[in-house]
Order: structure tokens, then C-alpha cells, then sequence
């Protein structure tokens, strides 16, 4: 008889961090509520994890993140409103996404790392393969990111990080993978040899970084409980893995689509325009101004 994969049906979402490189905009405003278009950078995740079969989010919050919960909140004002004035597309825009999703908020305490913020998911995740979403990572691709990664646990059964080749003089910003070389089980998938966290450039062992999607295994838990902290006190989700390489094989699948990484701001800018680009709506008066502003030189 076949074997049966455990559904994923779980996503966390570590959302606590301060958003620094963004301040001011983040002084008052979570750095997950920045806007592409007219969406908070957060919802291309959510809806990236609804596509792909998922049902229930878990939210890492912080202090100041009260937002997050407002906007995957019904706003029952705000629909009446745009029911009375006949606003059905709107209202069912922003319907949609409340109601396809359950999601639970867990406070992370203390800014201890990406480690740590899975780590606080324990109780909430419970003994079943989860997906984790690194929310500034947004990737447009069909089948959805995740989803083209569940298609690879489904095989494998086992924990599926999506991997990318970067150039080698940024392999410094990511956690980087090493592959068994000699044998590739699927179009761009990997059995995982090493894992190391933000390495040098000389010592990384290959440019197949880590870029923000992770379907874990519960087994996770311990090995990131036995963790030690780096150099900067932060438990790193990249140095549990590698611990439970130990005990069980992991694997890289190379994502089919384009990812922006929102976290800075050039690449925020990119994703702006980018989707923007997409939308039938802004495309061409979009392009328009952008060809005035090459034509004009400023
Ligand atoms: C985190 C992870 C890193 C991963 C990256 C992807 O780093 O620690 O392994 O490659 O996300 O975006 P951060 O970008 O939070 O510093």
C-alpha cells in the first residue's frame, strides 16, 4: 500500500521583528503592513499559504503589531458601509481573505531569532508537519511557491526547504545549503548535506541559499530546543535544521517564479513596480511614466 503523507495544513508566519530598515514608516506601523499596490506585504503570504491547501495561520506577533490582527479581522463597519453603497467588488475583497483562513497570534516575547519564533508555534503547531513563511520573501509563481513545495514532501516525506541560486557575494545575507551533488530526486530537487547560517563567502559551502519558505517536520521542536544561541543570542532556525540532519534526511527543492525579497528596500521598490506591472488596471499608464522618466533622464 502506498504511503500517506501527513497533510500540511498549518503556516507560521514570524512576524515580530522591528523593521528597522524601514523606519520611519515602521515607527508606528508593522513592517508585514508595507504595501505592494494595494496589499500589505503580509497577504501576498496568507493568500500564497491559502492556494496551497493550507487553512490555519499561526501569527508570531511582537508588541506594536496590533494591525496584523485588525486586517485578517472581519471590519463588519467598514462592509456595512460598502454594502449600503453598492461596493460589492470591494466588499468581497476584503471578505475574501477572513474568511478562507483561521488564524492564531502568538506572542514571541523576546527577539531571540528565527529559531526561537518557531519554537513559540510548539503548542499552537502540535505534533503535524507545518509550512513556515518568511513574509518579506514574496514569490510570485505558478503552481504557488508552497504548494509546488508540498508537491515535493508529498514525495519525499520529509522537511522541504525552497532554495535558490544567489550570486556568491550575497550568500553572506542567507542560510546556505550544501546538495549531494550525485543524484537529483526530481527537477530541481536535493538531498541536503550541510547547512550553514549567514556563512562568509569563503566559507560557503555552495550558493543555494535558503529563501523564506520551510515545510518542517514536528521533530523540528526538540532539535531547535537543543539549539545553542549564536554569537548575537539569537536561536537560528537554519542551526536546528542542521541538528536534525542528524537524525533524518532534509531536502532543497528549487522554486519555479520570480522572488522579491521586500526586507530591503531596493528590493521593495522592485516588487512595487513589479506587481504593479501585473496589474491590468496600472500596467500601461505605469509603463507610460516610467519610459517619461528613462526618456527624461530623471
Ligand atoms: C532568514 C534566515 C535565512 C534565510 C533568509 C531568507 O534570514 O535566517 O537562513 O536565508 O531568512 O530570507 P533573515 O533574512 O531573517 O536575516
Amino acid at each position: 500500500m502506498a504511503h500517506m503523507t501527513t497533510p500540511v495544513r498549518k503556516a507560521v508566519f514570524p512576524a515580530a521583528g522591528l523593521g528597522t530598515r524601514f523606519l520611519p514608516a515602521t515607527k508606528a506601523q508593522p513592517k508585514e503592513m508595507l504595501v505592494l499596490v494595494d496589499k500589505p506585504v503580509i497577504q501576498y503570504g496568507v493568500e500564497e499559504a491559502v492556494e496551497s491547501g493550507v487553512d490555519n495561520i499561526v501569527i508570531v506577533t511582537g508588541r506594536g503589531k496590533n494591525a496584523i490582527e485588525d486586517h485578517f479581522d472581519a471590519n463588519i463597519e467598514l462592509e456595512s458601509f460598502l454594502e449600503q453603497r453598492g461596493k460589492t467588488q470591494l466588499l468581497e475583497e476584503i471578505r475574501k481573505i477572513t474568511r478562507l483562513i483561521q488564524v492564531a497570534y502568538v506572542r514571541q516575547g523576546e527577539p531571540l531569532g528565527l529559531g526561537h519564533a518557531v519554537l513559540v508555534t510548539k503548542n499552537l503547531v502540535n505534533n503535524e508537519p507545518f509550512a513556515v513563511i518568511l513574509g518579506d520573501d514574496v514569490i510570485d509563481a505558478r503552481p504557488p511557491a508552497l504548494k509546488q513545495m508540498i508537491d515535493v514532501y508529498n514525495r519525499v516525506d520529509g522537511p522541504v526547504l525552497a532554495v535558490e541560486r544567489v550570486p556568491m557575494e550575497d550568500v553572506s545575507s542567507y542560510g546556505i545549503v550544501a546538495i549531494d551533488e550525485s543524484a537529483e530526486l526530481g527537477p530541481g530537487v536535493h538531498r541536503i548535506v550541510d547547512l550553514v547560517e549567514k556563512p562568509k563567502r569563503e566559507d560557503a559551502p555552495s550558493n543555494l541559499a535558503i529563501i523564506g519558505r520551510y515545510i518542517l517536520t514536528p521533530d523540528i521542536f526538540p532539535a531547535l530546543e537543543e539549539t545553542a544561541r549564536d554569537g548575537s543570542g539569537e536561536i537560528q532556525l537554519t542551526d536546528g535544521l542542521r541538528r536534525l540532519l542528524k537524525t533524518r534526511p532534509i531536502y532543497a527543492c528549487e522554486i519555479n517564479g520570480v522572488r522579491h525579497d521586500t526586507g530591503n528596500k531596493l528590493g521593495f521598490l522592485k516588487a512595487v513596480v513589479y506587481f504593479a506591472m501585473r496589474r491590468p488596471d496600472l500596467a500601461e499608464p505605469f509603463r507610460r511614466y516610467l519610459e517619461s522618466l528613462n526618456l527624461n533622464g530623471h
